[in-house]
């Protein structure tokens, strides 16, 4: 044998023992987290209160259901809107504003002395076609401006910090915006700004953000970036950068990590806003086009999977609480018994939160909140 096909052969040996090594870990966690019944679990929202907020996306519906409530109160500090609070449910029709279901949220809060984040005053799904119909490049920016001080104006005081806008970067490389929105055709990029400013005009006090997914993926970030920077330039009012994180297992913590000290770096505030790890370990082409997306489990997810899930939270929440600029983190979704990926990107059995579907703590959970969920065995 040559030397170099010694070499090659010796990293082919290594790269197995660590497979191995890898599926021991994942095989001894599944075994060993289970909390006993009786046993008080403690709550995430005392677990990170020195470093973030813990949030959760809610839909009024949820204030009904007494586990959903349990839960809530026990463990987050922070809610977010799953949908009422979206352009096309609170103005489906110029002017005419429907306040009630997003103001449940707001009592629900203000009662149990939990923060709420406005999620979202633009974006480009749920962008109603009164703001875009009949109307020259001056009127469509007097909606937009209008519609963002008549709704910030509604919650000044209720909502502490706004998805200002939502999904605003493009997707590939180079591609510094996403073009194909109705706002980016009506106004192009000038759109962001206008939001920013009519939210601060409107509110001197909330905190402004950006929001957007796949923050941890280098391309996408750069053009997140491009923008943010653009922004700060200008003298936007921007506070800080909102980081969706809707995640899978066989994801990089270190990922996010980089995102984090990207935006830390330039002096803003991060939120995690949307954190679900989906079960399923999809090509991009799933989400992007619905192909290739992996079978569904049915409603035996295999433990395997979930203690994979378990140790990629406890990784990301090891890189979470090394931020000192990450003031909240919110997961999309209580519990497993609601969650959006249930019907996205396609309809399977999908169980990405910390919850069971029964409110019970998983794997997940503990693997976050106890000092070595594994042992003494680095994760
Ligand atoms: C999702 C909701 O969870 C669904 O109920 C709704 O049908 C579509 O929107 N990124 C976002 C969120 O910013 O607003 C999305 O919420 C999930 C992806």
């Amino acid at each position: 044998m040559t030397p170099e096909l010694n070499f090659r052969a010796a990293r082919r040996i290594l790269a197995h023992v660590m497979r191995l090594f890898a599926l021991t870990a994942i095989l001894a966690a599944a075994t060993r987290l289970s909390f006993a019944a009786e046993e008080p679990i403690p709550a995430l929202k005392e677990v990170f209160a020195p470093t973030f907020l813990v949030g959760a996306a809610i839909e009024p519906s949820q204030l009904r259901i007494t586990t959903d409530v349990n839960l809530l109160r026990k463990h987050f500090s922070s809610i977010t809107a799953e949908n009422v609070m979206k352009p096309h449910r609170l103005a489906p029709r110029e002017g005419q504003y429907y306040f009630g279901p997003a103001d449940e949220l707001v009592r629900f809060a203000q009662v149990n002395g939990i923060k709420l984040r406005g999620h979202t005053l633009l974006w480009h799904r749920n962008a109603p076609a009164w703001f875009f119909e009949g109307g020259d490049r001056a009127e469509i920016r007097g909606r937009l401006e209008r519609y963002v001080g008549d709704v910030v104006t509604h919650f000044k005081g209720k909502v502490y910090a706004w998805d200002v806008v939502n999904e605003v970067a493009g997707d590939e490389a180079g591609k510094t915006y996403r073009e194909s929105s109705p706002w980016f055709k009506a106004l192009g990029p000038d759109y962001i700004e206008y939001a920013f400013r009519a939210a601060r005009a409107a509110d001197p006090d909330v905190q402004l953000f950006i929001n957007d997914y796949d923050t941890e993926e280098p391309a996408k970030r750069a053009n997140l970036m491009t923008i943010i920077k653009d922004l700060m330039k200008k003298g936007v009012p921007l506070d800080g950068v909102g980081h969706q994180v809707h995640t899978r297992v066989g994801a990089s913590a270190k990922d996010v990590d980089d995102a984090l000290k990207e935006v830390a770096a330039l002096g803003l505030v991060n939120h995690v806003t949307e954190l679900d790890v989906s079960v399923y370990e999809d090509p991009g082409s799933c989400a992007a086009t619905r192909t290739d997306c992996k079978p569904d489990y049915g409603a035996a997810v295999p433990e395997s999977v979930l203690a994979a899930q378990a140790i990629l939270y406890r990784q990301l929440f090891d890189v979470f609480k090394s931020h000192p600029t990450l003031k909240s983190v919110t997961t999309w979704g209580i519990s497993d018994s609601h969650t959006w990926l249930a019907t996205f990107p396609v309809t399977r059995t999908n169980k990405p939160l910390l919850f069971d579907t029964a409110g019970k703590p998983k794997e997940a959970f503990r693997a976050i909140v106890e000092a070595t969920p594994f042992g003494d065995k680095r994760i």
